[in-house]
């Protein structure tokens, strides 16, 4: 049943398998009906755990399907909890509620040449565009990172896809030889090459780090896992932020997110990861310059200071006027 209201529907969970070690892949139909509702390659899903717990993951499968969403889970036993009740908690035959796919990691279906990069359980966008890439028949290469063969998910899957030629596997346990030149990757590129990445905090950083010398910054994309953030906080200070459409003032309080002092006056926003990640929160900003916290938004958009995620991101500026 699709809630047109609040965006959310159920689902059944119609598999549940091991991918991997530590890895468990869901795969979820519609609880009624034949079809889900469309998403493009790099979307993800909230999927709603009971007791307030709501968590991010990102679709795996071609986007052309409509009967099923395929999901991937890594158990973070030290996590905050979102994937162990997932690993150990969720069964097959379950019904569950989960948001209509949103993407804020939208893939540049028109680009010349595409490179991807996924670390670990960041395969799962990285690899519904690969789908997306080689349905339209579309030059691309995808580089993918693990531990060790046994903790590489969708790697049989990968490697009987039809486009595993165009795919490299590289395991921190093999030989040298097989493992991941970053600059060597990134070197090979043409006018309008795009890049994605997704995976780990450090391998983001040594992809991001590498690119960012040589490529323009609206060609390299970027997804982060919410549970790897560290927002600091330390020395944040109060501000105000102004509704543009009400001309409505409202505190944001040293302790709180504009969010949360938006919806102490009523102004609900609506939001999905709350740290920064996924763009859900993404509002215009008319006047004041933000402090952002996000890893969202790229640094031409950090620069711009035309938007802002309200969740997690603060103000520099004394007051801040929203397009609200
Ligand atoms: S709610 Fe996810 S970025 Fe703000």
């Amino acid at each position: 049943m699709f809630d047109s209201n609040n965006q959310t529907l159920q689902v059944t969970v119609s598999q549940k398998r091991c991918a991997a070690e530590d890895t468990a892949v869901f795969e979820l139909v519609p609880a009624e009906g034949e079809s889900l509702p469309t998403f493009t390659a790099g979307s993800h899903i909230d999927v709603h755990l009971g007791d307030g717990m709501i968590r991010q993951y990102s679709l795996s499968n071609d986007p052309s399907e409509r009967h099923r969403y395929v999901i991937g889970v890594l158990r973070e036993a030290d996590g905050r909890g979102g994937s162990r009740t997932m690993h150990d908690q969720v069964h097959a035959g379950d019904t569950m509620t989960i948001s209509t796919p949103r993407n804020a990691f939208e893939l540049n279906e028109s680009a010349r040449k595409t490179l991807l990069f996924a670390g670990g359980i960041g395969i799962t966008p990285i690899l519904s565009m690969a789908r997306r890439l080689a349905a339209l028949g579309a030059e691309f290469e995808m580089h993918y990172c693990a531990r060790s063969k046994e903790r590489m998910a969708f790697r049989d899957e990968i490697t009987a896809s039809g486009f595993e030629d165009r795919v490299w596997l590289h395991f921190d346990d093999g030989p040298e030889d097989q493992k991941l030149d970053i600059s060597g990757a990134l070197s090979d590129r043409i006018d309008d090459t795009h890049l994605y990445v997704c995976g780990p905090n450090g391998f983001m950083d040594a992809v991001l780090s590498t690119a960012k010398a040589e490529w323009p910054d609206e060609a390299v994309h970027r997804e982060y896992f919410a549970s790897d953030l560290d927002l600091h906080t330390d020395g944040d200070e109060a501000f105000q932020v102004k509704i543009a459409s009400s001309g409505e003032t409202v505190d944001v309080g040293a302790n709180q997110t504009i969010a949360e002092a938006l919806l102490g006056h009523g102004i609900g926003v609506t939001m999905s990861c709350e740290q920064g990640v996924c763009g859900t929160c993404v509002t215009r900003v008319l006047e004041g310059t933000p402090d952002h916290r996000d890893m969202v938004l790229s640094e031409t958009e950090h620069a711009a200071n035309t938007e802002m995620t309200v969740c997690c991101s603060r103000s520099k500026s004394p007051l801040l006027v929203l397009d609200l």
